[in-house]
């Protein structure tokens, strides 16, 4: 049995550190694939590396998904958070990425497409979505609309419809403020559960975790609530910050799955994974610790698993 052990790091097939830093997933054919940061090389770009999992605790290095190369790819730029969608009229992966100088100025979004999950993605280039910075990334898909979620420090947490193809960024949907009001969130992602939208984000405090917040509305154009807290009150979000959000679709229940980073500065390829299970519903989420836990991807179903000594009694929550 493969567990999810939050704060340790994965390891691929031939035993080295998984490396899916600001990771993406998206669940394909019985598969989920996903995309990282790959930091061995530290802050700055080296490539996207691409996984494949049948659990999300298993994972298997399916090859670099984008490589450094020039321009916006060249070694020593930053290329973040790779977020993927399957355009659904084309059937092509079409791959989002924070682009960036290495000082942060740059703050644009890039896009890339692929035929195949694992890629090669073919770069597209990047823009300043209607011309105003954009820094951490999210995607969100409801049929044929796909949407951008961009943080932009002058203005807030930009929620924005993509163009038909969705290779560029159309319109702008709704922008929301941090509840302290100097900026919006980071690092935002977005699930529509129970016929409401929820919206994750981190305040913008680097490497550094704090806590994270949510909030709710009933339409992608607001009204959206007052920001909230998922995970306890000084936890800094169990120390990590959030990237994404899986959302299982089971047989026997629709479950949501956490995905966070505990970065460390001074190793950024060792940072490990913080993945749990988070609920959603009547409006409110709520993350949920444990040491050692699964989903089944059939079911649906999460599974609480005692220390290894202890492995004999399972419990199921
Ligand atoms: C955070 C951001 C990370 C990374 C980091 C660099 O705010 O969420 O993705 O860019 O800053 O300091």
């Amino acid at each position: 049995m493969t567990v999810i052990e939050p704060g340790r790091l994965f390891r691929d097939q031939d035993g080295r550190p998984v490396q899916l830093h600001g990771a993406g997933v998206l669940f394909i054919d019985g598969r989920f694939w996903a995309w990282g940061e790959d930091k061995r090389s530290g802050g700055t770009f080296s490539a996207i590396a691409c996984y494949s999992s049948p659990d999300l605790a298993g994972w298997r290095y399916e090859g670099d998904a984008l490589s450094a190369g020039t321009g916006d790819l060249a070694p020593g730029r930053v290329v973040e958070r790779p977020k993927v969608l399957r355009h659904p009229a084309s059937g092509r992966y079409v791959m989002y990425l924070h682009i960036d100088s290495a000082d942060y100025a740059d703050a644009r979004v890039g896009f890339a497409v692929g035929d195949h999950p694992a890629g090669p993605y073919e770069y597209r280039g990047s823009v300043r979505p209607l011309g105003r910075l954009s820094r951490d990334i999210g995607v969100h898909a409801e049929g044929d609309a796909g949407y951008l979620l961009s943080e932009d420090r002058d203005h807030g947490l930009h929620l924005y419809r993509l163009t038909d193809d969705w290779l560029g960024v159309d319109s702008l949907v709704s922008t929301t403020l941090a509840d302290h009001g100097r900026h919006g969130y980071e690092s935002p992602a977005l699930v529509h559960a129970g016929g409401l939208y929820y919206l994750f984000g981190s305040d913008l405090t680097g490497w550094a975790t704090n806590d994270n917040r949510y909030a709710t509305a009933p339409a992608l154009a607001g009204p959206w609530s007052p920001w909230r807290l998922f995970a306890p009150e000084g936890s800094a979000t169990y120390d990590s910050q959030i990237s994404a959000i899986v959302t299982v679709h089971g047989t026997e229940r629709t479950s949501h799955v956490y995905l966070g980073d505990r970065w460390l500065p001074d190793r950024l390829a060792d940072s490990p994974p913080v993945w749990l299970p988070l609920h959603i519903g009547g409006g409110r989420a709520r993350l949920e610790w444990h040491d050692r836990w699964s989903v089944d991807p059939r079911t649906g179903s999460i599974t609480s698993h005692h220390a290894p000594h202890r492995a004999h009694q399972e419990e199921s929550t």
